[in-house]
């Protein structure tokens, strides 16, 4: 069964039903890539554009590789080397990459609504990679995936969010995941660091790590988002990593089968101590691994059969 939609821009687009058909999708998916020969036919004769505006590692190799799993040809692109670099705007970019007649092109971009545009100025499928403080679907569909998987659901769970939220385009696509598909979120970090009004978002505010980690069945911890503060917002990484860092003593009393969660990059000693993020409440790895299965499932869903 093919996607109805052409493009996947955000979790806000996609109906429960739909996010449930992506995750199962991925489920049966996600064995090709034990197999000795990780590659099926699914794809051959399709080509995707991966473009990327800003630094990945997770994301940029994870759709690269899905997409060579299902025997996509790929190409890839980053600001640095192409005519970007000589001046040339989004728009024009986009018109001489629909001209070479891709099927789909995955897009980060540094500004929010960059795969929107470009969605709108193409034939091809548009997912969007990361575009500013906006959205990361795909990250929160892989962060889904792998609840479901370890817990058997989403509905009724409680989701703790910590860190800077005000800058996270994945603390945004996972708080309207989860609450859509039933989870409870609470979210917790400095003051500065949760925007104002993110209540209408669905989650609650508790400010307070161990208040919002006590009964958690999942602790989500994002980075420190610098490259996206304007001014500095906490005092020292020192100070930062005292009050909000989870680390082995903040973890006392929580749920014994707790999941620890972190997009990555993570900063050791920062946001995570290093035992928590390699402990055996961790699946962080786990989270990267998935990141594949669901890329798949999108290219798969997107492009595989008649819409
Ligand atoms: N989670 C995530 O987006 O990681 P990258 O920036 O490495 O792609």
């Amino acid at each position: 069964m093919r996607l109805a939609e052409k493009d996947i821009l955000d979790i806000e687009s996609l109906s429960v039903e739909r996010i449930k058909n992506i995750l199962d999708t991925a489920e049966g998916l996600k064995e090709i890539s034990t197999r000795p020969i990780k590659k099926v036919p699914t794809l051959r004769g399709k080509t995707i554009i991966h473009f990327f505006y800003e630094p990945s590692t997770r994301t940029r190799t994870s759709f690269e590789i899905a997409a060579k799993r299902l025997s996509a040809d790929t190409v890839s692109i980053s600001a640095s080397t192409s005519s970007i670099a000589k001046g040339e705007t989004l728009v024009d970019t986009a018109k001489n990459l629909e001209a070479m007649n891709p099927d789909a092109i995955v897009i980060r971009h540094r500004a929010a609504g960059a795969p929107h545009m470009l969605a709108r100025l193409v034939r091809a499928s548009v997912i969007n990679a990361g575009d500013g403080m906006h959205a990361h679907p795909s990250q929160a569909l892989l962060d889904m995936m792998t609840v479901r998987e370890k817990k058997g659901r989403l509905a009724g769970l409680k989701i703790a969010i910590i860190g800077d939220i005000t800058h996270s385009r994945v603390a945004r696509s996972n708080i309207v995941g989860f609450v859509k598909m039933g989870a409870e979120v609470i979210l917790a970090g400095p003051p500065t660091m949760i925007p104002m009004g993110v209540e209408t978002l669905g989650a609650r505010v508790g400010y307070h790590v161990q208040e919002a980690i006590k009964d958690a069945d999942v602790i989500m911890v994002l980075r420190i988002q610098k490259e996206r503060q304007q001014a500095l917002v906490f005092p020292s990484e020192r100070e930062y990593a005292q009050c909000y860092g989870l680390t082995e003593e903040k973890l006392a009393g929580v749920k014994e089968d707790v999941l620890i969660m972190h997009p990555g990059p993570i900063n050791r000693g920062v946001e995570i101590a290093p035992e928590v993020a390699e402990g055996p409440y961790s699946v962080i790895l786990e989270q990267v691994t998935n990141g594949v299965a669901i890329r798949m499932a999108l290219f798969y869903l997107l492009l595989g059969g008649a819409r």
